[in-house]
């Protein structure tokens, strides 16, 4: 097998990067050692009051995982991924090993360009129905890696999973720890290479509809804007709980996302229930007998918005010579 040039691997870690995280704390690194790519979830980067039980970060990493996977298919190179490999190295939270030559499909080539401008939309979308055709593509999506969808429109679950979102916003709220950590990772200075920037954010909606976004990303120099009034809504689930499928549903929401983005739509996340206990429990009650909830997207028309920084590929990759292998 041909060894990749290194621009192969450099698109693939500029891609890896571009993930979503919780407010972008980037928690992962990465090491290269040969043919294989190790992704490690970064505990110093963790949200320790909304994330606790590092749920969010393995969204996160198996979101990168999906883009440094999705980044090597479309230069044809074949990829077998393994997920948490390593009982005794929970934070290993995927191995990507290069397998020869495959030529890309063309639907891959698009979640690939989908990489570099899929982002978080926090503003008003258009009161524009997503078509079924759409809506299906989405769905597949998640199933091609192990996840699944469910719209709430179609599924009655609707008001009570917006009944959740404002419970949770409510108790977040009024809880200092909590808001103290919005605040460090929401009010960075400019130019930093993490944290959500203030252009990130979305107008003060000018009346409550049945969704709120959080409040803490809500920019109060914009007037308030109309927001549609009843988003569509979309969960992410697998039929397993636990690490494992908190990283394969971090796959399964970026293939979502790419999807998403490459079918010309924007999104943006509600994960305000997933946060607080009461709420994560109520959730995944009304869940029960379909799988385990592991994100909840509002998805719709929007206009794009600007792209959020992230820290330089530098900062984050490692790469580890084999004691066998001479250096150089
Ligand atoms: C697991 C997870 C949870 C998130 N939850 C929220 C959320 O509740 N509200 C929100 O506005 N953004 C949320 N985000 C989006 C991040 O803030 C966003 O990905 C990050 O700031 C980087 O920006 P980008 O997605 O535009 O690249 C979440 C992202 C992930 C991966």
């Amino acid at each position: 097998m041909s060894r990749p040039v290194p621009t192969v691997f450099d698109q693939a870690f500029a891609a890896a990067v571009r993930a979503p995280s919780p407010h972008n704390t980037q928690p992962w690194r990465f090491v290269v050692e040969g043919d294989v790519i190790e992704v490690w979830l970064d505990r110093e980067r963790v949200l320790p009051v909304a994330d606790p039980h590092r749920r969010e970060a393995r969204l996160a990493c198996g979101a990168a995982a999906f883009n440094l996977f999705i980044s090597l298919r479309a230069n044809d190179l074949a990829v077998v991924v393994r997920t948490l490999p390593d009982p005794a190295e929970p934070d290993l939270v995927a191995v990507l090993r290069l397998d020869g030559n495959r030529k890309a499909v063309q639907a891959e080539r698009r979640l690939a360009e989908a990489v570099f401008r899929r982002h978080t939309n926090r503003r008003p979308f258009l009161d524009k129905e997503v078509p079924p055709g759409v809506r299906t593509a989405v769905k597949s999506a998640a199933l091609a890696e192990g996840g699944q969808v469910e719209y709430l429109d179609a599924s009655g679950r609707y008001s009570p999973v917006a009944s959740l979102v404002r419970q949770a916003e409510s108790l977040q709220e009024d809880d200092l720890a909590f808001r103290t950590e919005t605040a460090f990772w929401t009010h960075r200075p400019p130019g930093s290479p993490d944290g959500v920037p203030r252009t990130a954010d979305g107008p003060p909606p000018d009346h409550h509809g049945v969704v709120t976004l959080r409040a803490s990303h809500e920019n109060a120099a914009l007037p308030a804007r109309e927001y549609e009034q009843q988003p569509l809504l979309a969960v992410v689930l697998t039929r397993d709980r636990g690490a494992h499928a908190e990283v394969r549903a971090g796959m399964a929401m970026q293939r979502v996302l790419l999807t998403a983005t490459a079918e010309g739509l924007a999104a943006s996340f509600l994960s305000q229930p997933f946060e607080t206990p009461w709420t994560r429990d109520a959730l995944d009650r009304l869940f029960t007998g379909l799988g385990q909830p592991h994100t909840l997207l509002r998805i719709g028309y929007g206009y794009p918005t600007r792209l959020t920084a992230r820290r330089a590929v530098a900062d984050v990759l490692t790469h580890r010579v084999r004691p066998d292998v001479p250096a150089g």
